[in-house]
């Protein structure tokens, strides 16, 4: 088994919100930490797992900063990933969050999985066994967590991470966002609200599934060197404006760790943002998410980043 607890360090300023192991939390009230002593006193609290084709992670998040305040613990996808074997990694994990001081049993949990999400079932299942289809993803990962479990697609619960704290912070309109990895996700925004479950992954490209020519997992599978996987990557860009002339579009998925690799080759027909919360934007809105479903407003957040490219 693969396991490592990962700092985070993609996201500027991650490191002063690590807690280590001594500093706990005791959850007062569900999701809310601490007691005034506390390093956060009175902070709302969720919990985000997010559950890749190549990797399962989960912190716990401040849900008022967006930010994580355990370290974010990973695991390789099982395979197969079949959903007692994700659950099981799951609850090592949460298990793990929990013996460096983290009290997490109260607060409001929610996962994103790679799939479309509805009722608490996944209804489809590209990058991930395909039993999931067969069982209520919901109850597996409440029975194995003991605990109330929100379920949404991957790329909806990092789009709402980026609205809320990152990138799509104060636009209105039309917000695309694409995650670029195992698969290619979308979360598609109207003036601040999620219409959920959009997959244009897999619009078709060239006669095929796009996400099958043009994911990370693609290019890699592929052998294509980013100056030819950019190029082809843009003609799918510009389907999606064609068909969605999205205000914004926000690029997130591991593939934006390495816009430095590839931007210049990208001719969008608008403008273009790269994601600010990157590995850790599933996690962050798989959790607010959840404490949404419970009622959570997070206050107005004003840290948008700049367009880095513009049609
Ligand atoms: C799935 C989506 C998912 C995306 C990224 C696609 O294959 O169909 O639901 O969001 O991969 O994980």
């Amino acid at each position: 088994m693969e396991e490592d607890i990962d700092d985070a360090r993609e996201r500027p300023g991650m490191d002063e919100t690590v807690q280590s192991a001594g500093d706990a939390y005791r959850a007062e009230s569900p999701g809310v930490a601490g007691t005034s002593d506390e390093p956060h006193p009175g902070r709302p609290f969720g919990v985000g797992i997010d559950v890749g084709g190549t990797g399962v992670k989960a912190a716990v998040v401040d849900l008022e900063t967006g930010t994580l305040v355990s370290a974010r613990v990973r695991e390789k996808t099982p395979s197969p990933s079949t959903p007692d074997a994700v659950a099981q990694a799951v609850a090592r994990i949460i298990g793990r969050i929990e013996e460096s001081g983290h009290r997490t049993a109260q607060m409001p949990t929610g996962a994103g999985l790679p799939g479309v999400a509805k009722d608490g079932w996944l209804k489809t299942a590209a990058n991930i066994d395909r039993s999931w289809l067969d069982v209520r993803a919901q109850d597996v990962l409440e029975r194995h967590l003991q605990r109330p479990v929100l379920i949404i697609n991957d790329a909806d619960a990092a789009g709402l991470a980026e609205m809320r704290y990152g990138a799509g912070t104060g636009q209105h309109g039309v917000v695309l966002m694409l995650t670029i990895g195992t698969g290619i996700g979308s979360a598609l925004f109207v003036d601040d609200r999620l219409v959920p479950n959009t997959e244009l992954g897999h619009l078709e490209y060239h006669r095929r599934d796009a996400e099958t020519l043009v994911s990370g997992a693609a290019r890699e599978r592929r052998k294509l060197g980013w100056k030819v996987w950019a190029k082809e990557f843009d003609g799918y860009l510009d389907h999606v404006y064609r068909y969605f002339s999205p205000d914004l579009v926000i690029l997130g998925g591991g593939v934006s760790k390495e816009t430095g690799r590839y931007l210049q080759y990208l001719t969008p027909r608008g403008p273009l943002k790269v994601a600010r919360l990157l590995n850790s934007a599933g996690i962050v809105g798989a959790a607010l998410a959840a404490a949404e479903a419970g009622g959570y407003r997070p206050p107005v957040s004003a840290g948008a980043s700049e367009i880095v490219a513009e049609g």
